[in-house]
């Protein structure tokens, strides 16, 4: 029988327009992410219904997505050393509330969740450390040739990751959004138009912060 794990809406940490973001019940190294449900979808109760109802196909081509990235990124970091800027992904878990993906957790010391770039820059509380660990991030993502078709600004996350010992640096970390979801996957076509891509990401995410984009450094300041 398959172990399924029970998630509690009291473990519910976030949520976003796709996904909501539970606290893994047992491990404070990991988050479970789960489809909200399509609500507009005419039930059906044969294996399709359930399959189209939980994972309509967009949303299942962008996780797809999501995943074909992490694994080209990794497979094409095997050095330990290589620090990712995204989150790690750690394949899917099934809940009570529906297929789960096993996600790493950015926290902060108190065990709480980390802050989206998107409410700092909202509430006003963006610091030059802040802009300095956004900006180490964007280097990755450009350094390592990253598809991330969606930098919305809430999609990057302050706070730390277990580095096996305990909680590592502290760090910006994108959390969704990588991979090409775009109908024709221009980003994939050559190092030359993902790095097009990223620059027109930066210029996005840079209005929606307030942030100012510097394209010949490729870097935000205030
Ligand atoms: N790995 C993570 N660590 C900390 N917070 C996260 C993580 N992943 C997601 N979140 C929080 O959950 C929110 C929604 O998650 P996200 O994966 O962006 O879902 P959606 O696909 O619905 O946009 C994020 O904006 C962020 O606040
Ligand atoms: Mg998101």
């Amino acid at each position: 029988m398959t172990n399924v794990l029970n998630l509690l809406p009291s473990g519910l940490v976030a949520s976003g327009v796709q996904r909501a973001v539970y606290l893994h019940p047992t491990d404070h190294t990991k988050l479970i992410k789960v489809l909200k449900p399509s609500t507009i979808m005419p039930r059906r109760n044969n294996f399709n219904g359930v399959v189209d109802r939980w994972f309509p196909s967009t949303r299942l081509r962008q996780i797809r997505k999501e995943y074909t990235e992490y694994l080209r990124i990794m497979l094409n970091h095997p050095e330990p050393t290589f620090r990712a800027p995204m989150s790690h992904m750690f394949g899917f878990v099934s809940t009570n509330v529906g297929l789960g993906c096993l996600t790493e957790s950015v926290m902060m010391p108190d065990g709480t969740l980390g802050e989206t770039l998107g409410s700092k820059a909202k509430e006003g509380t963006l610091t030059d450390h802040h802009i300095d660990l956004l900006n180490d991030t964007i280097s990755r993502l450009f350094s390592n040739d990253i598809r991330a078709s969606d930098m919305n600004p809430n999609n990057f996350v302050f706070g730390h990751r277990d580095n096996g010992s305990g909680p590592g640096p502290e760090e910006c970390v994108l959390v969704d959004g990588f991979g090409d979801i775009h109908a024709i996957p221009v980003r994939s076509m050559a190092k030359w138009s993902n790095r097009l891509g990223l620059i027109d990401s930066c210029e996005r995410l840079g209005r929606n912060t307030k942030l100012t984009w510097h394209k010949d450094t490729q870097q935000f300041s205030r």
